[in-house]
């Protein structure tokens, strides 16, 4: 067990899930080979377009790319399905992001390799008990993280990612706003932390990330005394604190890409590393420790529902339509008023940045 504590917590007890073991897919390479060529048939035939997570498979995300479709983090996923043409979004991830799919996307089908693929923060914040949250709260602005179910986000005012967390925070400090945050508790504390907001933390974290062991990284460093340190932010404040960089995983992958030096120390799901040698064939990746002395990790930086991704049931989802996500529409009605509002947010940064370099 980690030793990292957050102050301003919720003192509720986080709620008890099941954490599967994480299973990845062993195909050889012709039962690849002939899988991703039926998945792209069958791609075509479905007017479909395959979008992934960088934590998916290196076969899943190169399928992706090969049939045109995108790999990204969860804010750009979001994006290129709202944008792209096809009419059924197939999505290789964690529910909550078929969910926004569909949520942004009520017109089309959205298809999920594996619908059991969950998230710890998702299953961390249960909407009753986040409802009673926010109603002991009534003062506080409800921003919450795109890892959480339709239901909790149909409570929020705003929803966020870890690629946006930061600017959205920000801009409600501005004006003076106090926030009620969930579910990742280390996330908003690193948000805390950088904007001096005043956020009150739901007590939940990411199964995967929490892994990582500051004591650890430090030895790692001191034998890597030229590496730079990556680390997602959903890590706990010991690992945090060590961190060149701390960014969402497309912005890890840039600093890979731009940074000069030769060896980087990668705190996250270790599917990332498939994007990170693309972008930077060169360089030199090192895992971040996830056990110690007095520890053994669990997921060892591999998210088990990420995992859950295999081309066999991506191959199945297209063959027979199974694995259709569904939202309420009443439900989606009201969930997809924090999510436009991040991507109203987000585009109207994007052209403000664009105004200043024109400028
Ligand atoms: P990103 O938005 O940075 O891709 O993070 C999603 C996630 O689930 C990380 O664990
Ligand atoms: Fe959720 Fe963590 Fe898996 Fe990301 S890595 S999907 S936050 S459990």
């Amino acid at each position: 067990m980690h030793t990292d504590t957050v102050t301003g917590t919720s003192n509720l007890p986080p709620p008890r899930f099941e954490v599967p073991l994480t299973e990845h897919e062993v195909l050889d390479a012709g039962e690849q080979a002939a899988l991703s060529a039926e998945i792209g048939t069958l791609l075509a035939r479905e007017n479909a377009v395959l979008v992934a997570h960088y934590y998916t498979a290196a076969a899943v995300q190169a399928l992706a790319e090969a049939t045109g479709g995108y790999v990204s983090d969860s804010l750009d996923m979001a994006r290129f399905g709202h944008t792209h043409p096809a009419q059924t979004l197939v999505v290789a991830g964690v529910r909550f992001m078929g969910e926004t799919a569909k949520i942004l996307n009520p017109e089309k089908r959205v298809l999920m390799p594996n619908l059991a693929a969950e998230c710890s923060l998702d299953l961390g914040c249960p909407p009753a008990a986040f409802n009673a949250y926010c109603d002991a709260h009534p003062d506080r602005t409800v921003v919450v993280y795109a890892n959480t179910s339709a239901a909790v986000k149909a409570r929020a005012d705003w929803m966020v990612t870890s690629g946006s967390a930061l600017d959205v925070v920000r801009h409600l400090h501005a004006q003076g706003q106090k926030i009620l945050w969930a579910p990742d508790k280390y996330l908003g504390d690193y948000i805390r932390n950088q904007t001096g907001a005043d956020l009150l933390l739901w007590n939940g974290a990411c199964i995967v990330h929490e892994e990582f062991k500051g004591r650890e990284l430090a030895v790692l460093m001191a034998q890597h005394p030229h590496a730079k340190v990556l680390v997602h932010p959903e890590s706990p404040p010991s690992v945090i604190a060590l961190a060149d960089v701390v960014s969402s995983t497309s912005g890890l992958i840039n600093a890979v890409r731009t940074l000069p030096a030769q060896h980087f120390i990668v705190a996250t799901d270790r599917g990332i590393f498939y994007k990170m040698q693309q972008a930077a064939p060169t360089k030199t990746l090192i895992e971040a420790p996830t056990a110690g002395h007095s520890a053994t990790c669990r997921s060892c930086a591999q998210c088990p529902w990420m995992a859950m991704n295999g081309l066999r049931q991506l191959a199945h989802a297209l063959r027979t339509g199974a694995g259709e996500v569904h939202v309420a529409p009443a439900l989606s009605a009201r969930a997809v008023l924090p999510i436009k509002r991040l991507l109203d947010f987000s585009a109207a940064q994007q052209l403000t940045i664009q105004g200043n370099n024109d400028a």
